[in-house]
């Protein structure tokens, strides 16, 4: 397997903590930044950090710490920071042409000839868009117009986006949101083989069961106008959750049955990230419609919603263009980090750390009791943290504790209450990998030890 040298990482300088992070330049300007700028995330919020540059697998702080990077940004810089053949494609076109809005050019074009050959089946109409949200939401729409129904499905903890249509297909937890979902849409369990609803008599986890259900529940709880179910192939805010392999040949099947639309929310999942282009091939099936993101442009803001060739035509009903959707900048950023997966061997990369991690995981679960569950596809990990193993009561406090006593040895990661989560750039070596994993072995026996578990 080839590696990129683009990857490598002197393990005897990083991770390297100069001072105790956050540091005192980290804290000034956080303070100085944070009195206008507002709404941070939890994680900022729990390891208040100031980042100055990133390079492939580390990121550097104002204060000179360096920090092996387990999150890409946030699932965003599959192929590492500032990869060069990435920065090189955006400036490029920064210095030749920023935006014509929906014209044709040549590196459009040439991106969209590009994704019809990498994606499977016939995924082949295009549209683009500047964030994962404005993506999921046009996928909406393009999934009325192809079959003039408004009702749509959704997964118990799946995440879509923040605007009106996204957030009605996920947890609406805050009254900000309007305390309604949009009319028609509606969310039911969807199988976690941690925390199954339904059970086989040997108690491994029944897909047949929740297919089942989406059909009484369509018949009862909808007002038979169903578009489609929107999912998430493998959730990530939820957790890394990786549904059973059996589960979406089988929705496939259920949704093909009944003449209702399938989109798969590959905004998190796609490009490499599982070790596929999307996820959905894991269980070889086709989505009608796919929104994809984050490391789509492995960091410039583009995002694209593909659909098969049926659904084409829908596109032209539902004011697909934007004012920066396509512009050259983002054009040549997806089709520089898509041609860098390909280059590179990157879908195998991916698969490769995935059990890599799982084996190591593996070890943790064996020392650690407060791990309950651990889980990978490719570089998209999780690990569960419980109080009891059979109870399964998450552990929230550990969580927050791991992630900072992880997070102060110098690696960047992403916090989900009890559930941590990991999303290394697909081109880690596997030392690194390996020792980013190591770090978070010791945060949680130190965890375990200071709760008195
Ligand atoms: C599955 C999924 N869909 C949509 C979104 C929204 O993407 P964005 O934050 O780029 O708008 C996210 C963001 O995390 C996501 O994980």
């Amino acid at each position: 397997m080839k590696k990129s040298d683009w990857a490598h990482v002197d393990l005897k300088k990083v991770p390297k903590m100069v001072t105790a992070a956050p540091g005192p330049k980290s804290k000034s300007l956080h303070d100085r930044c944070t009195k206008y700028f507002k709404g941070l995330s939890g994680q900022v919020k729990l390891f208040p950090v100031a980042f100055e540059s990133g390079h492939g697998c580390t990121l550097t702080d104002v204060d000179g710490n360096q920090y092996i990077d387990f999150s890409s940004g946030i699932y965003v810089t599959t192929l590492g920071h500032c990869h060069p053949k990435v920065s090189e494609a955006v400036a490029k076109h920064a210095g030749q042409l920023m935006n014509a809005h929906d014209f044709t050019t040549p590196i459009k074009t040439k991106l969209v000839e590009k994704l019809a050959e990498v994606l499977p089946g016939d995924l082949n109409g295009f549209q683009f868009y500047d964030c994962g949200t404005a993506a999921v939401e046009a996928g909406q729409r393009v999934l009325r117009a192809g079959t003039g129904r408004n009702e749509m499905i959704s997964g118990f903890y799946d995440f879509h986006g923040k605007t009106y249509g996204a957030v009605s297909l996920a947890e609406i937890r805050s009254p900000v949101y309007g305390r309604v979902r949009a009319p028609g849409m509606h969310m039911v369990p969807r199988p976690n083989p941690y925390r199954p609803i339904w059970t086989k008599p040997d108690g491994t986890i029944d897909t047949d069961k929740y297919i089942e259900f989406y059909e009484e529940y369509i018949q009862r709880a909808t007002v038979h106008d169903v578009a489609a179910f929107v999912l998430e192939p493998i959730q990530g805010w939820g957790g890394s959750v990786i549904p059973p392999d059996d589960f979406f040949p089988k929705l496939r099947k259920f949704c093909d049955d009944h003449k209702i639309l399938l989109m798969a929310d590959e905004v998190l999942t796609s490009w490499a990230r599982t070790g596929k282009w999307l996820c959905c091939e894991h269980w070889g099936i086709v989505p009608d419609v796919v929104s994809i993101g984050k490391g789509f442009g492995n960091g410039f803001p583009v995002t694209a919603v593909a659909v098969r060739e049926p659904f084409k035509e829908s596109f032209e009903k539902i004011s697909a263009s934007s004012s920066y959707g396509g512009n050259p900048m983002a054009c040549a950023a997806a089709l520089a980090s898509t041609e860098v997966i390909e280059q590179e061997n990157l879908l195998e990369r991916s698969t490769h750390l995935g059990e890599l991690a799982l084996k190591r995981m593996e070890k943790m679960k064996q020392t650690h009791k407060i791990v309950g569950d651990v889980r990978a596809k490719g570089c998209l990990m999780g690990i569960e943290l419980v109080k009891d193993r059979k109870t399964k009561e998450p552990f929230d406090k550990a969580g927050e504790l791991v992630y900072k006593k992880a997070f102060a040895r110098g690696l960047a990661w992403i916090p989900a209450g009890h559930i941590l989560r990991m999303s290394p750039p697909v081109i880690m070596e596997d030392e690194v990998l390996l020792k980013g994993l190591d770090m978070i072995d010791e945060a949680i026996g130190e965890t375990a030890k200071e709760l008195g578990y």
